[in-house]
Protein backbone atom coordinates (compact mmCIF):
# COMPACT_ATOMS: atom_id res chain seq x y z
CA UNK A 1 0.00 0.00 0.00
CA UNK A 2 1.17 3.27 -0.75
CA UNK A 3 1.59 5.88 2.16
CA UNK A 4 -1.17 8.18 3.01
CA UNK A 5 -2.91 10.69 5.28
CA UNK A 6 -6.49 10.64 5.15
CA UNK A 7 -9.13 12.91 6.48
CA UNK A 8 -12.57 13.93 5.69
CA UNK A 9 -14.56 16.46 8.08
CA UNK A 10 -17.57 16.71 6.41
CA UNK A 11 -20.40 15.74 8.80
CA UNK A 12 -23.05 13.38 7.35
CA UNK A 13 -26.73 13.90 8.37
CA UNK A 14 -28.42 10.64 6.69
CA UNK A 15 -32.04 9.40 6.96
CA UNK A 16 -35.25 10.50 6.37
CA UNK A 17 -36.29 13.92 7.98
CA UNK A 18 -32.88 14.99 8.37
CA UNK A 19 -33.18 18.07 6.80
CA UNK A 20 -34.23 19.66 10.21
CA UNK A 21 -30.56 19.09 11.18
CA UNK A 22 -29.88 21.96 9.17
CA UNK A 23 -31.06 24.96 12.30
CA UNK A 24 -28.27 23.37 14.44
CA UNK A 25 -25.48 23.20 11.60
CA UNK A 26 -25.96 26.43 10.68
CA UNK A 27 -24.53 28.94 12.89
CA UNK A 28 -27.58 31.27 14.08
CA UNK A 29 -25.68 34.46 13.59
CA UNK A 30 -24.62 33.66 10.07
CA UNK A 31 -25.86 35.74 7.10
CA UNK A 32 -26.61 32.32 4.76
CA UNK A 33 -26.89 32.08 0.88
CA UNK A 34 -29.13 29.28 -0.14
CA UNK A 35 -28.13 28.15 -3.58
CA UNK A 36 -30.05 25.94 -5.95
CA UNK A 37 -30.74 24.81 -9.48
CA UNK A 38 -33.23 25.44 -11.99
CA UNK A 39 -36.23 25.05 -9.75
CA UNK A 40 -36.28 20.73 -8.97
CA UNK A 41 -36.50 21.95 -5.12
CA UNK A 42 -39.23 24.15 -5.44
CA UNK A 43 -41.71 21.15 -7.01
CA UNK A 44 -40.59 18.25 -4.69
CA UNK A 45 -40.81 20.33 -1.42
CA UNK A 46 -37.32 20.30 -0.70
CA UNK A 47 -37.26 23.92 -0.73
CA UNK A 48 -39.97 24.56 1.51
CA UNK A 49 -38.35 21.80 4.22
CA UNK A 50 -35.17 24.10 3.96
CA UNK A 51 -37.45 27.26 4.67
CA UNK A 52 -39.22 26.20 7.80
CA UNK A 53 -35.66 25.06 9.54
CA UNK A 54 -33.95 28.35 8.75
CA UNK A 55 -36.60 29.90 10.29
CA UNK A 56 -34.43 31.57 12.90
CA UNK A 57 -31.65 32.42 10.63
CA UNK A 58 -31.07 35.25 8.01
CA UNK A 59 -31.01 34.17 4.70
CA UNK A 60 -31.02 35.27 0.81
CA UNK A 61 -31.24 32.56 -2.06
CA UNK A 62 -29.44 32.84 -5.72
CA UNK A 63 -30.52 30.13 -8.03
CA UNK A 64 -29.91 28.81 -11.40
CA UNK A 65 -26.68 26.96 -11.33
CA UNK A 66 -27.33 25.03 -14.53
CA UNK A 67 -26.03 21.53 -14.50
CA UNK A 68 -22.23 21.51 -15.71
CA UNK A 69 -22.46 24.66 -13.63
CA UNK A 70 -20.98 27.95 -15.43
CA UNK A 71 -18.14 30.33 -14.26
CA UNK A 72 -20.73 33.28 -15.59
CA UNK A 73 -23.77 32.00 -13.91
CA UNK A 74 -21.53 31.18 -10.51
CA UNK A 75 -19.76 34.46 -10.79
CA UNK A 76 -23.57 36.47 -10.39
CA UNK A 77 -23.53 35.30 -7.05
CA UNK A 78 -20.79 37.65 -5.51
CA UNK A 79 -22.75 40.64 -5.83
CA UNK A 80 -25.56 39.20 -3.68
CA UNK A 81 -22.57 38.46 -1.29
CA UNK A 82 -20.99 41.94 -1.00
CA UNK A 83 -24.06 43.15 -0.90
CA UNK A 84 -25.75 40.83 2.62
CA UNK A 85 -22.37 40.44 3.92
CA UNK A 86 -23.45 36.35 3.23
CA UNK A 87 -20.77 34.45 5.67
CA UNK A 88 -22.28 30.73 4.96
CA UNK A 89 -23.15 29.11 1.92
CA UNK A 90 -26.08 26.26 1.90
CA UNK A 91 -25.90 24.07 -1.47
CA UNK A 92 -29.23 21.89 -1.90
CA UNK A 93 -29.01 20.44 -4.78
CA UNK A 94 -26.94 17.67 -6.85
CA UNK A 95 -23.06 17.71 -7.68
CA UNK A 96 -23.37 20.87 -10.17
CA UNK A 97 -25.26 23.07 -7.50
CA UNK A 98 -22.82 21.89 -4.73
CA UNK A 99 -20.01 22.42 -7.07
CA UNK A 100 -20.81 25.60 -8.25
CA UNK A 101 -21.04 26.98 -4.87
CA UNK A 102 -17.94 25.61 -3.89
CA UNK A 103 -16.55 27.82 -6.95
CA UNK A 104 -18.51 30.72 -5.18
CA UNK A 105 -17.39 29.97 -1.78
CA UNK A 106 -13.48 30.62 -3.41
CA UNK A 107 -14.54 33.27 -5.50
CA UNK A 108 -16.19 35.74 -3.04
CA UNK A 109 -12.68 35.37 -0.51
CA UNK A 110 -9.97 35.36 -3.94
CA UNK A 111 -7.57 38.52 -4.03
CA UNK A 112 -6.77 38.00 -7.83
CA UNK A 113 -7.88 39.62 -10.41
CA UNK A 114 -10.39 36.69 -11.98
CA UNK A 115 -11.14 33.99 -9.84
CA UNK A 116 -10.83 31.61 -13.36
CA UNK A 117 -7.23 32.02 -12.26
CA UNK A 118 -7.43 29.33 -9.41
CA UNK A 119 -8.47 27.03 -12.51
CA UNK A 120 -6.44 27.97 -15.21
CA UNK A 121 -3.31 29.28 -13.46
CA UNK A 122 -3.41 27.06 -10.32
CA UNK A 123 -3.30 29.64 -8.43
CA UNK A 124 -3.41 29.18 -4.64
CA UNK A 125 -7.04 29.28 -2.44
CA UNK A 126 -6.40 30.38 0.51
CA UNK A 127 -9.88 31.70 2.11
CA UNK A 128 -13.52 30.67 0.94
CA UNK A 129 -17.12 30.72 3.53
CA UNK A 130 -17.48 27.83 4.94
CA UNK A 131 -20.44 25.34 3.01
CA UNK A 132 -23.22 23.19 3.89
CA UNK A 133 -25.10 21.11 1.40
CA UNK A 134 -28.43 19.20 1.31
CA UNK A 135 -27.90 16.95 -1.64
CA UNK A 136 -30.57 15.60 -3.32
CA UNK A 137 -28.94 13.77 -6.66
CA UNK A 138 -26.51 11.06 -5.40
CA UNK A 139 -23.77 10.45 -7.66
CA UNK A 140 -20.75 12.63 -7.22
CA UNK A 141 -19.69 12.92 -4.12
CA UNK A 142 -19.57 16.33 -3.82
CA UNK A 143 -21.14 16.55 -0.49
CA UNK A 144 -18.02 15.41 1.02
CA UNK A 145 -15.35 16.06 -0.88
CA UNK A 146 -12.78 19.30 -1.98
CA UNK A 147 -13.54 19.07 -5.15
CA UNK A 148 -15.19 20.87 -7.82
CA UNK A 149 -15.87 21.11 -11.72
CA UNK A 150 -16.73 24.20 -13.43
CA UNK A 151 -17.29 25.29 -17.04
CA UNK A 152 -15.88 28.06 -19.08
CA UNK A 153 -16.51 28.39 -23.00
CA UNK A 154 -16.57 25.15 -23.54
CA UNK A 155 -13.34 23.70 -21.38
CA UNK A 156 -15.11 22.15 -18.48
CA UNK A 157 -11.89 21.56 -15.83
CA UNK A 158 -11.87 20.57 -12.18
CA UNK A 159 -10.36 22.52 -9.45
CA UNK A 160 -9.57 21.74 -5.76
CA UNK A 161 -9.47 22.90 -2.45
CA UNK A 162 -9.92 21.51 1.61
CA UNK A 163 -11.24 24.93 2.21
CA UNK A 164 -14.22 24.21 -0.08
CA UNK A 165 -15.23 21.03 1.52
CA UNK A 166 -18.53 21.10 2.74
CA UNK A 167 -18.82 21.12 6.44
CA UNK A 168 -21.95 19.01 6.60
CA UNK A 169 -23.99 17.25 4.30
CA UNK A 170 -27.76 16.27 4.87
CA UNK A 171 -28.10 12.90 3.11
CA UNK A 172 -32.09 12.36 2.61
CA UNK A 173 -32.58 9.38 0.58
CA UNK A 174 -36.52 10.64 0.41
CA UNK A 175 -35.45 13.78 -1.15
CA UNK A 176 -34.15 11.81 -4.17
CA UNK A 177 -37.63 9.80 -4.89
CA UNK A 178 -38.69 13.01 -7.46
CA UNK A 179 -35.36 12.26 -9.84
CA UNK A 180 -36.29 11.12 -13.16
CA UNK A 181 -35.04 7.58 -14.22
CA UNK A 182 -32.26 9.35 -16.39
CA UNK A 183 -30.75 10.72 -13.06
CA UNK A 184 -30.91 7.65 -10.91
CA UNK A 185 -29.00 6.09 -13.83
CA UNK A 186 -26.49 9.24 -14.37
CA UNK A 187 -26.18 8.99 -10.22
CA UNK A 188 -25.49 4.80 -10.08
CA UNK A 189 -23.17 4.81 -13.15
CA UNK A 190 -20.93 8.54 -11.84
CA UNK A 191 -20.64 6.72 -8.68
CA UNK A 192 -19.64 3.30 -10.29
CA UNK A 193 -16.87 4.96 -12.31
CA UNK A 194 -15.50 6.82 -9.31
CA UNK A 195 -14.28 3.34 -8.02
CA UNK A 196 -13.08 1.79 -10.86
CA UNK A 197 -10.79 4.76 -11.02
CA UNK A 198 -9.45 4.23 -7.78
CA UNK A 199 -9.70 0.45 -8.15
CA UNK A 200 -8.71 -0.82 -11.72
CA UNK A 201 -4.90 0.17 -11.93
CA UNK A 202 -2.21 -2.33 -10.46
CA UNK A 203 -2.23 -4.08 -7.42
CA UNK A 204 -0.11 -2.34 -4.51
CA UNK A 205 -1.88 -4.84 -1.57
CA UNK A 206 -4.65 -2.16 -0.30
CA UNK A 207 -7.11 -4.87 0.59
CA UNK A 208 -8.79 -2.71 2.66
CA UNK A 209 -9.22 -0.59 -0.10
CA UNK A 210 -9.72 -3.24 -2.40
CA UNK A 211 -12.46 -4.92 -0.60
CA UNK A 212 -14.62 -1.90 -0.05
CA UNK A 213 -14.24 -0.81 -3.54
CA UNK A 214 -15.79 -3.98 -4.25
CA UNK A 215 -18.31 -4.01 -1.82
CA UNK A 216 -19.49 -0.94 -3.37
CA UNK A 217 -19.44 -1.91 -7.19
CA UNK A 218 -21.37 -4.79 -5.67
CA UNK A 219 -24.13 -2.88 -4.01
CA UNK A 220 -24.70 -0.26 -6.87
CA UNK A 221 -24.76 -3.57 -9.27
CA UNK A 222 -27.44 -4.96 -6.71
CA UNK A 223 -29.55 -1.86 -5.94
CA UNK A 224 -29.12 0.63 -9.54
CA UNK A 225 -31.48 -1.79 -11.71
CA UNK A 226 -33.96 -1.81 -8.27
CA UNK A 227 -34.32 1.92 -8.81
CA UNK A 228 -35.29 1.77 -12.14
CA UNK A 229 -38.41 -0.42 -11.59
CA UNK A 230 -41.81 0.39 -10.73
CA UNK A 231 -41.78 -2.40 -7.98
CA UNK A 232 -38.83 -1.11 -5.87
CA UNK A 233 -37.91 2.61 -7.41
CA UNK A 234 -39.36 3.99 -4.75
CA UNK A 235 -38.10 1.93 -1.51
CA UNK A 236 -36.58 4.11 0.55
CA UNK A 237 -33.77 1.70 1.34
CA UNK A 238 -32.56 1.11 -2.23
CA UNK A 239 -32.75 4.76 -2.56
CA UNK A 240 -30.74 4.92 0.78
CA UNK A 241 -28.48 2.25 -0.17
CA UNK A 242 -26.94 4.20 -3.26
CA UNK A 243 -26.88 7.75 -1.49
CA UNK A 244 -24.49 6.22 0.82
CA UNK A 245 -22.22 4.36 -1.88
CA UNK A 246 -22.16 7.51 -3.79
CA UNK A 247 -21.05 9.29 -0.87
CA UNK A 248 -18.66 6.78 -0.23
CA UNK A 249 -17.29 6.60 -3.80
CA UNK A 250 -15.50 9.70 -3.62
CA UNK A 251 -15.11 10.68 0.07
CA UNK A 252 -11.43 9.57 0.34
CA UNK A 253 -11.67 6.32 1.53
CA UNK A 254 -11.03 4.65 -0.90
CA UNK A 255 -8.67 6.20 -2.98
CA UNK A 256 -6.44 6.27 0.20
CA UNK A 257 -3.02 4.38 -0.61
CA UNK A 258 -3.78 3.18 -3.87
CA UNK A 259 -2.95 4.79 -7.39
CA UNK A 260 -5.72 6.24 -9.04
CA UNK A 261 -6.74 6.40 -12.89
CA UNK A 262 -8.88 9.46 -13.67
CA UNK A 263 -8.18 8.79 -17.20
CA UNK A 264 -12.22 8.12 -18.09
CA UNK A 265 -13.24 11.26 -16.20
CA UNK A 266 -10.96 13.55 -17.91
CA UNK A 267 -11.76 12.25 -21.50
CA UNK A 268 -15.29 12.48 -20.53
CA UNK A 269 -15.38 16.06 -19.22
CA UNK A 270 -14.05 17.19 -22.99
CA UNK A 271 -16.83 15.31 -23.97
CA UNK A 272 -19.80 17.41 -22.12
CA UNK A 273 -17.19 20.55 -22.47
CA UNK A 274 -18.00 19.86 -26.03
CA UNK A 275 -20.93 18.84 -27.16
CA UNK A 276 -22.90 18.97 -23.61
CA UNK A 277 -23.56 15.01 -23.06
CA UNK A 278 -24.60 14.55 -19.15
CA UNK A 279 -21.33 13.67 -17.07
CA UNK A 280 -22.02 10.30 -16.80
CA UNK A 281 -23.24 9.36 -20.26
CA UNK A 282 -19.40 10.39 -20.91
CA UNK A 283 -18.43 8.25 -18.39
CA UNK A 284 -20.59 4.98 -19.81
CA UNK A 285 -19.26 5.65 -23.10
CA UNK A 286 -15.06 6.37 -21.96
CA UNK A 287 -15.03 3.45 -19.20
CA UNK A 288 -15.35 0.26 -22.03
CA UNK A 289 -12.66 1.51 -24.41
CA UNK A 290 -10.25 2.12 -21.58
CA UNK A 291 -11.04 -1.18 -19.67
CA UNK A 292 -9.82 -2.65 -23.16
CA UNK A 293 -7.05 -0.50 -24.66
CA UNK A 294 -5.43 -0.43 -21.17
CA UNK A 295 -6.00 -4.21 -20.33
CA UNK A 296 -2.44 -5.06 -20.18
CA UNK A 297 -1.11 -2.30 -17.72
CA UNK A 298 -4.45 -3.21 -15.43
CA UNK A 299 -4.29 -6.95 -16.24
CA UNK A 300 -4.33 -8.12 -12.56
CA UNK A 301 -6.79 -5.89 -11.05
CA UNK A 302 -9.19 -6.88 -14.50
CA UNK A 303 -8.92 -10.48 -13.25
CA UNK A 304 -9.20 -9.27 -9.82
CA UNK A 305 -12.56 -7.49 -10.92
CA UNK A 306 -14.00 -9.98 -12.84
CA UNK A 307 -13.43 -13.13 -9.92
CA UNK A 308 -14.78 -11.27 -7.53
CA UNK A 309 -17.02 -9.12 -9.27
CA UNK A 310 -18.34 -11.00 -11.99
CA UNK A 311 -17.78 -14.37 -10.38
CA UNK A 312 -15.55 -15.49 -13.40
CA UNK A 313 -13.18 -18.18 -12.67
CA UNK A 314 -13.13 -20.24 -15.62
CA UNK A 315 -11.72 -20.19 -18.81
CA UNK A 316 -8.16 -18.22 -19.60
CA UNK A 317 -7.06 -14.78 -18.56
CA UNK A 318 -7.63 -12.75 -21.59
CA UNK A 319 -11.12 -14.32 -21.86
CA UNK A 320 -12.16 -13.41 -18.38
CA UNK A 321 -11.24 -9.78 -18.99
CA UNK A 322 -13.10 -9.27 -21.83
CA UNK A 323 -16.07 -11.12 -20.33
CA UNK A 324 -15.56 -8.87 -17.46
CA UNK A 325 -15.76 -5.71 -19.71
CA UNK A 326 -18.91 -6.99 -21.48
CA UNK A 327 -20.63 -7.45 -18.50
CA UNK A 328 -19.74 -4.21 -17.59
CA UNK A 329 -21.03 -2.68 -20.74
CA UNK A 330 -24.22 -4.98 -19.90
CA UNK A 331 -24.48 -3.58 -16.72
CA UNK A 332 -24.76 0.04 -17.89
CA UNK A 333 -27.40 -1.09 -20.73
CA UNK A 334 -29.46 -2.14 -17.79
CA UNK A 335 -28.89 1.45 -16.29
CA UNK A 336 -29.93 2.53 -19.70
CA UNK A 337 -26.66 4.69 -20.44
CA UNK A 338 -24.90 4.42 -23.57
CA UNK A 339 -21.71 2.79 -24.02
CA UNK A 340 -20.89 3.89 -27.32
CA UNK A 341 -20.03 7.39 -28.96
CA UNK A 342 -22.42 6.11 -31.54
CA UNK A 343 -25.25 6.38 -29.34
CA UNK A 344 -24.84 9.61 -28.29
CA UNK A 345 -24.24 10.77 -32.69
CA UNK A 346 -20.77 11.36 -32.49
CA UNK A 347 -18.04 9.57 -34.93
CA UNK A 348 -14.86 9.49 -35.91
CA UNK A 349 -14.29 13.11 -37.43
CA UNK A 350 -14.90 14.33 -33.98
CA UNK A 351 -12.23 12.60 -32.31
CA UNK A 352 -9.08 15.26 -33.40
CA UNK A 353 -10.99 18.41 -31.83
CA UNK A 354 -11.36 16.19 -28.57
CA UNK A 355 -7.98 15.06 -28.41
CA UNK A 356 -7.04 18.64 -29.33
CA UNK A 357 -9.21 20.03 -26.37
CA UNK A 358 -7.13 17.39 -24.25
CA UNK A 359 -4.15 18.70 -25.16
CA UNK A 360 -4.98 22.22 -24.43
CA UNK A 361 -5.74 21.31 -21.02
CA UNK A 362 -2.42 19.67 -20.65
CA UNK A 363 -4.00 16.06 -20.26
CA UNK A 364 -1.33 14.79 -21.87
CA UNK A 365 -0.37 12.03 -19.28
CA UNK A 366 -3.36 10.60 -17.77
CA UNK A 367 -3.66 7.34 -15.86
CA UNK A 368 -2.38 5.59 -12.97
CA UNK A 369 1.41 5.34 -14.18
CA UNK A 370 0.76 9.05 -16.78
CA UNK A 371 1.27 6.62 -20.18
CA UNK A 372 -2.17 7.72 -21.53
CA UNK A 373 -0.67 10.22 -24.16
CA UNK A 374 -2.80 12.05 -26.28
CA UNK A 375 -2.27 9.13 -28.17
CA UNK A 376 -3.37 6.59 -26.33
CA UNK A 377 -6.88 8.82 -25.49
CA UNK A 378 -7.13 8.54 -29.44
CA UNK A 379 -6.91 4.97 -29.08
CA UNK A 380 -9.57 5.22 -26.07
CA UNK A 381 -12.03 7.55 -28.39
CA UNK A 382 -11.83 5.12 -31.79
CA UNK A 383 -12.57 1.73 -29.36
CA UNK A 384 -15.32 3.45 -28.35
CA UNK A 385 -17.30 4.41 -31.62
O1 LIG B 1 -31.31 22.16 -11.38
P1 LIG B 1 -32.40 21.38 -10.78
O2 LIG B 1 -33.75 21.94 -11.10
O3 LIG B 1 -32.21 21.16 -9.31
O4 LIG B 1 -32.44 19.94 -11.51
C1 LIG B 1 -31.37 19.03 -11.48
C2 LIG B 1 -30.61 18.96 -12.80
O5 LIG B 1 -31.44 19.31 -13.88
C3 LIG B 1 -31.94 17.64 -11.34
N1 LIG B 1 -32.17 17.23 -9.95
C4 LIG B 1 -31.28 17.22 -8.92
N2 LIG B 1 -31.87 16.70 -7.82
C5 LIG B 1 -33.16 16.39 -8.15
C6 LIG B 1 -33.35 16.73 -9.51
N3 LIG B 1 -34.52 16.55 -10.15
C7 LIG B 1 -35.54 16.01 -9.44
N4 LIG B 1 -35.40 15.62 -8.14
C8 LIG B 1 -34.24 15.79 -7.47
N5 LIG B 1 -34.13 15.38 -6.20
O6 LIG B 1 -30.96 16.79 -11.91
C9 LIG B 1 -30.30 17.49 -12.95
C10 LIG B 1 -28.82 17.19 -12.91
O7 LIG B 1 -28.24 17.72 -11.74
P2 LIG B 1 -26.65 17.82 -11.57
O8 LIG B 1 -26.39 18.48 -10.26
O9 LIG B 1 -26.04 18.43 -12.78
O10 LIG B 1 -26.22 16.30 -11.54
P3 LIG B 1 -25.02 15.57 -10.83
O11 LIG B 1 -25.25 15.45 -9.37
O12 LIG B 1 -24.82 14.35 -11.60
O13 LIG B 1 -23.77 16.55 -11.01
C11 LIG B 1 -23.01 16.56 -12.17
C12 LIG B 1 -21.88 17.58 -12.07
O14 LIG B 1 -20.94 17.20 -11.05
C13 LIG B 1 -19.62 17.15 -11.61
C14 LIG B 1 -19.91 16.78 -13.04
O15 LIG B 1 -18.80 17.04 -13.88
C15 LIG B 1 -21.11 17.65 -13.36
O16 LIG B 1 -20.70 18.97 -13.63
N6 LIG B 1 -18.78 16.22 -10.85
C16 LIG B 1 -18.30 16.60 -9.65
C17 LIG B 1 -17.44 15.82 -8.91
C18 LIG B 1 -16.93 16.25 -7.60
N7 LIG B 1 -17.18 17.48 -7.18
O17 LIG B 1 -16.25 15.48 -6.92
C19 LIG B 1 -16.99 14.52 -9.37
C20 LIG B 1 -17.76 14.01 -10.53
O18 LIG B 1 -16.92 13.15 -11.24
C21 LIG B 1 -18.28 15.02 -11.46
O19 LIG B 1 -17.26 15.40 -12.38
ZN1 LIG C 1 -17.91 11.72 -12.04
Amino acid sequence: MLNFSFKNSTQIHFGEGQIKALSQAIPKESKVLVTYGGGSIKSNGVYDQVVDVLSEHTWFEFSGIEPNPKYETLMKAQDLIRQHDIDFLLAVGGGSVVDGTKFIAAAALFEGEDPWDFISKGQPINQALPIGCVLTLPATGSESNANSVVTRDGNKLPFQSPLVQPLFAVLDPSVTLSLSDRQISNGVIDAFVHIMEQYLTYSVNGKVQDRFAEGLLQTLIEEGPKALVAETKNDLDVRGNIMWAATMALNGLIGAGVPQDWSTHMIGHELTGAYGIDHARTLSIVLPAVMKVCAKEKREKLLQYAERIWNLTEGDDDSRISRATELTEQFFKTMQVPTRLSQVDLGETEIDGLIEKLTQHGMVKLGEQSIITPEVSREILMAAL
